[in-house]
């Protein structure tokens, strides 16, 4: 079989001289070529050797179940396995690829997988620190650095991006995405999906994406891990469902199901998700593979036993069973007794050899193993200056009272907190191949910058928790959490003490890797008890307190926002941490970062975002009022809105200037402001552009994020950014789920947070 895409030079001369109709001429035929190897393959296949292309295994490394597969090795002799993940590393992998491709009948490739969330050797900042950097140009490169180093170590799928809107901190899954809003997932997931698929995916350093978890996972009730989904139309459409449908339109080759119910369905065997929507609405041309154990799982949904379920899911359009063992066990017997048909069998036994012959496994099975790259190609010293890189662009600046920030490079610092000196937690969740020895701890970080300027006196403080439910449950995975032998009480007056001889507190504090990502739901999402006491002893001390956070969701922060001078949220920013926090708190980096997800003032305000309906009785937010949408005890408010940031100079916006303020059909409107910078630091802004619909067929969000542009500017530089807005800024889905634009009044409103714009009115007709 010949190169199924021909090399990226080769092609691009052929649409230069034959124009881009050859692009689709080549399309159809490298289909074609597709279908018929594929029939070719398939027909020599017997029953089990189809059934086994559909059962996905795990070698153990980094389980998210109580299931492990054993027998690995003879089963892929016997052609009963499809795929593998759990191992990489090029001896490993290519060792097993021989015994399929070697020793098995028909030498079929495996495909091997891996949880490569945000950088593989080298970790960059958790997915929802990323989206923060609104850089779809960093955020692309993470992906491609991810891909071209699991390539390096053999494998060629990850299961990533994982796009499913969130606005329920609870949740601890909301570390994994790009926080709570859809047209801006979007961009996130396309730029992923370009990252780790590159131009075409036979390149040996590019991955097979695996679009997560489809569908509406983060829609959990109550934030509780795998909880129910219960949801309208409407909002599926309108809010969660745009990011999985750019990063299909993005070319992602699988799309992975969701463990939740969707309305009533299991995911795992929804047809109307899988089939309808996905393949029938969307076009989706790729497999999907189940969640860990899911299948089983939708025993437990109450659907029936193994073998019902097994069919149910077959039919509904999954293709692939990661580690349950259910189609292998139970399809066959369903096929003989008439609960599946072999057209169903055949249907995604195809589906997933196509996606081995699109990332050119017949041709390589071996294509990305080469121990040379293996050395060469992973955090290597440009991946680490990258992950600093990005690290600095992912902080976001949540206060800063008098210029605390940036700190002199002299003086003494008091550096306190249990995240301060320690080497592993600023990894985040999902860290399968990371090495914590590699990484630069927050301590280390700051003597590379200012160590031989600057006084650095250390004080652990505290524990990261004393809260035994949450230390045992959290620290689960790690065989407990390593605590110090001297009581709450001694930590902190030594720690006090530190502070009271140096001119700066900067407390490293908030949550452990493991308080956040897969089954790690908070229902107090404070910073933990043991280190918010510690913060208050040091604030006591009158010293000035700059925070640096480690997170892995919106926490509620009112007391440290009201106490403390700074605080910077680093969240989890992976291996070059360290570097990158000193960079921004001595200024030779000034923060940009702005949150995409809203952070609460207190769990009783979730689920809260900004993109949130006007009610009929909307709340002013002056005063007591009776019988409006609010509460008695707390602001409607968040502590911090959806897109905020502060960065250490300061941006002053203009009126919004409309260039019309009548429209007709597809015209065009510009909508400009002038943004200046008037403070003293060189700096990066945000420019957020949302959009109003005040009177339509349906209620509306009270704004929705349309565009936005990023701009650096000089100190007492001026610049006018211009959004060009069309209808397509106007559609949305009306209650007959017909995605349109209707005439009449819109609300331009262009600003530095989803809640602080300027505004300006058009009235568009058709
Ligand atoms: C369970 C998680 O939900 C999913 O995101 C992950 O890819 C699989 N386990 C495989 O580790």
């Amino acid at each position: 079989m010949k190169n199924y895409i021909p090399s990226l030079r080769i092609f691009l001369l052929a649409i230069l001289a034959l124009g881009v109709n050859y692009a689709s001429a080549q399309t159809k035929n490298d289909a074609a070529k597709m279908n018929a190897f594929v029939t070719q393959l398939m027909s020599k296949m017997t029953l089990e050797e189809k059934i086994g292309q559909l059962n996905l295994v795990t070698m153990g490394r980094a389980i998210t179940g109580s299931v492990v597969n054993s027998g690995v090795e003879s089963r892929i002799k016997k052609g009963e396995i499809g795929g593998v993940f759990g191992v990489y590393g090029a001896a490993d992998v290519a060792k097993i690829q021989d015994l399929a491709v070697k020793e098995s009948r028909l030498h079929i490739p495996l495909i091997f997988g891996l949880d490569v969330i945000h950088g593989h050797r080298t970790i960059f900042p958790i997915p929802l620190g990323i989206s923060a950097t609104w850089d779809m140009g960093l955020i692309e490169q993470s992906a491609h650095i991810a891909a071209k180093e699991a390539t390096a170590e053999g494998l060629n799928w990850v299961f990533s991006p994982m796009v499913d809107i969130a606005r329920d901190p609870r949740w601890g899954r909301i570390s994994e995405g790009s926080g709570e809003d859809p047209w801006y997932g979007s961009q996130v997931a396309k730029a992923m999906v370009k990252g780790y698929q590159g131009s075409s995916m036979t390149n040996s350093d590019a991955v097979m994406a695996c679009v997560k978890h489809f569908a509406l996972y983060g829609g959990a009730e109550a934030g509780r891990e795998y909880n129910t989904v219960d949801m309208s139309l409407i909002r599926m459409y309108q809010d969660y469902l745009p990011p999985y449908k750019a990063a299909l339109d993005a070319g992602a080759g699988s799309f992975m199901s969701s463990f939740n119910t969707v309305n009533g369905m299991p995911a795992t065997v929804n047809k109307w998700l899988l089939t309808d929507l996905l393949r029938k609405q969307w076009g989706f041309k790729g497999f999907v593979v189940s969640d860990y154990t899911a299948l089983n799982e939708v025993t437990d949904h109450g659907l029936g036993d193994l073998q019902t379920v097994s069919a149910l899911a077959l039919k509904a359009g999954l293709d692939m069973d990661m580690v349950g063992e259910g189609f292998l066990t139970t399809l066959k017997k369903s096929l003989k007794e008439g609960k599946v048909t072999q057209q169903e069998i055949d249907q995604a036994c195809r589906r997933v050899l196509e996606a081995k012959y699109k990332l050119g496994l017949f041709n390589n099975p071996n294509k990305s193993i080469d121990p040379e790259r293996e050395q060469r190609d992973v955090l290597t010293d440009d991946h680490r200056k990258f992950a600093r890189t990005i690290a600095e662009h992912s902080f976001v600046l949540l206060k800063n009272s008098a210029q605390t920030l940036p700190l002199k490079k002299s003086g003494t610092i008091a550096l306190v907190g249990p995240l301060a000196n320690n080497h592993s937690e600023m990894l985040g969740t999902w860290v399968i191949a990371g090495d914590p020895e590699k990484s630069v701890s927050v301590m280390d970080g700051i003597k590379n910058i200012v160590g031989n300027n600057v006084n650095i006196l250390y004080a652990r403080g505290s524990n990261i928790t004393d809260d035994s439910l949450l230390g045992v449950r959290a620290f689960a995975l790690n065989n407990g959490q390593i605590k110090d032998k001297r009581s709450p009480k001694e930590m902190i007056d030594e720690a006090v003490e530190t502070a009271k001889k140096a001119d700066v507190v900067v407390a490293v504090v908030g949550e452990s890797a493991n308080m956040s990502g897969e089954s790690s739901s908070r229902s107090d999402i404070r910073i933990p008890e043991s280190q918010r006491d510690l913060l208050k002893a040091l604030a006591k001390t009158g010293k000035p307190l700059v925070i640096v956070l480690f997170n892995g969701r919106p926490l509620t922060l009112t007391w440290e926002d009201e106490h403390a001078s700074a605080i910077l949220d680093a969240w989890a920013p992976g291996t070059e941490a360290g570097n990158a926090i000193a960079d921004v708190l001595f200024g030779n980096y000034n923060p940009a970062g702005k949150i995409t997800a809203t952070f609460p003032r207190s769990v009783g305000q979730i689920p809260i975002y900004y993109n949130h309906k006007n009610t009929g009785r909307p709340y002013s937010g002056k005063g007591p009022a009776k019988f409006k949408s609010d509460y008695l005890d707390i602001s409607n408010d968040p502590l911090y809105p959806f897109g905020y940031g502060l960065s250490y100079t300061t941006f002053n916006y203009s009126d919004v200037k409309l260039d019309k303020t009548t429209l007709k059909g597809n015209e065009i409107l510009k909508a400009t402001v002038t943004v200046t910078n008037t403070g003293k630091y060189s700096g990066e802004e945000v420019v957020q552009m949302y959009i109003s619909d005040p009177v339509a067929s349906i209620s509306r969000s009270v704004k929705e994020l349309k565009n936005y542009q990023k701009v650096t500017l000089q100190p007492g530089e001026t610049k006018e950014v211009t959004f060009n807005i069309t209808t397509n800024d106007l559609k949305f889905y009306n209650n007959e789920l017909v995605y349109d634009w209707e005439p009449g009044q819109f609300i331009v409103q262009i600003g530095t947070n989803s809640s602080d714009t300027h505004t300006a009115s058009v009235q568009w007709g058709k």
